[in-house]
């Protein structure tokens, strides 16, 4: 069908993605400098860093090592700047990985045997690790210890590691993700939301000044207006945006020079893109508005079901652009209003920006 193309979302050239891409990190991880190191300069997350706060402090009075950590929630929001800080608050080393690197129970072995006393663990897609590798860190980290088994038949023997008293913190897009066994080993469960505009306006300040960008506080507030709640696509609209601002105005990015920039890469005021609006145009044009079933959408615009739920959706919910029911996705009357289509249905509406 033609027009299944139209609709097709060109998921990898967008700007607003919320993935990690290698310009995001300047050099290695951890020498971006955009990244906080302290709680104290992690703006945003209130409810989050102040637990934190607590739970790092009673471990290091008791000098201990902290409770195994789930962090949750949108891509882009800073659950690895959060890890790298909480290692930095605990004065240890932490160790990045992610679930798909981890193939076989032998590599989490020999990271796991590598840490020292204390150290943070970081597991990113937490959700992804296969069976075999997850089974290997249930006793990790209920009793910080391996059984490994070698040989096979008569030659087979077992053997029981001990290992460091380490903090495992693990990253996932959604806890309902995880399977219970390994939900229920973490201590700690935090969800991060996604930022206000206000928020994300003093992380691009401070990404400014950082980075040596002139911008005043109109022109931060547009940018943040339209980063999706994401302080990974303001810190990286804020860098397109120099450009037009060295090319057009001596480098300096106000209201204006914001709002002309982000027009031009097809941001509209609230940070949609070509493909949310596709998405939403999609549901409106083929079904009505909605409820369409998730794999339907998915498979009509070409996008997969996951990518739509953890990416698109969240911040098209928090606008109060498209509710999930139990029949399916619909798009709301401001969500049409939006797009410039009149509203005939009877979707409840949600308050905006709520
Ligand atoms: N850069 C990315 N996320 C940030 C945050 N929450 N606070 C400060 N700077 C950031």
């Amino acid at each position: 069908m033609d027009y299944q193309n139209d609709f097709e979302l060109d998921y990898e050239n967008r700007i607003v993605d919320t993935h990690e891409i290698p310009e995001d990190n300047l050099t290695m991880e951890s020498d971006n400098p955009l990244r906080p190191k302290t709680l104290d300069d992690y703006i945003g997350q209130e409810k989050v860093k102040e637990n934190l706060k607590v739970y790092i402090e009673a471990a290091m009075q008791r000098q201990e090592s902290l409770d195994h950590v789930l962090l949750y929630g949108p891509p882009g929001l800073g659950k690895t700047t959060l890890s790298q800080i909480i290692a930095n608050e605990l004065g240890v080393n932490i160790r990045i990985t992610s679930g798909p690197a981890i193939e076989k129970p032998g590599d989490l072995a020999a990271i796991l045997t590598n840490l020292n006393e204390g150290d943070v663990l970081f597991i990113d897609e937490i959700h992804r690790l296969n069976r075999s590798v997850e089974e290997i860190l249930y006793p990790a980290m209920e009793d910080y210890a391996i059984d490994i088994i070698t040989g096979k038949g008569q030659m087979a023997a077992s053997y029981h590691l001990p290992l460091p008293k380490f903090t495992l913190v693990g990253a996932t897009t959604r806890a309902g993700q995880l399977t219970a066994p390994l939900r229920d080993r973490f201590g700690v469960t935090l969800r991060l939301e996604l930022y206000s505009p206000e928020e994300l306006s003093t992380i691009i300040t401070r990404s400014a000044g950082i980075l040596g960008i002139e911008i005043d506080s109109d022109g931060s507030l547009e940018l943040a207006s339209r980063s999706r709640g994401t302080p990974r696509i303001a810190n990286r609209l804020l860098k397109r945006v120099r450009d037009f601002a060295q090319v057009l105005n001596d480098g300096y990015v106000n209201c204006e020079i914001a709002r002309m920039a982000l027009d031009k890469m097809e941001i509209d005021e609230l940070g949609l893109d070509q493909n949310d609006r596709r998405m939403l145009e999609a549901m409106i044009k083929f079904y009505n508005g909605g409820p369409v079933g998730l794999e339907t959408l998915a498979a009509a615009i070409g996008e997969e079901a996951v990518t739509i739920e953890d990416v698109y959706e969240p911040y098209l919910m928090q606008i109060g652009f498209l509710q999930r029911t139990p029949r399916g996705r619909c798009v709301t009357a401001e969500g049409y209003r939006h797009l410039g289509f009149e509203f005939g249905g009877t979707v409840n509406q949600p308050n905006l920006f709520q």
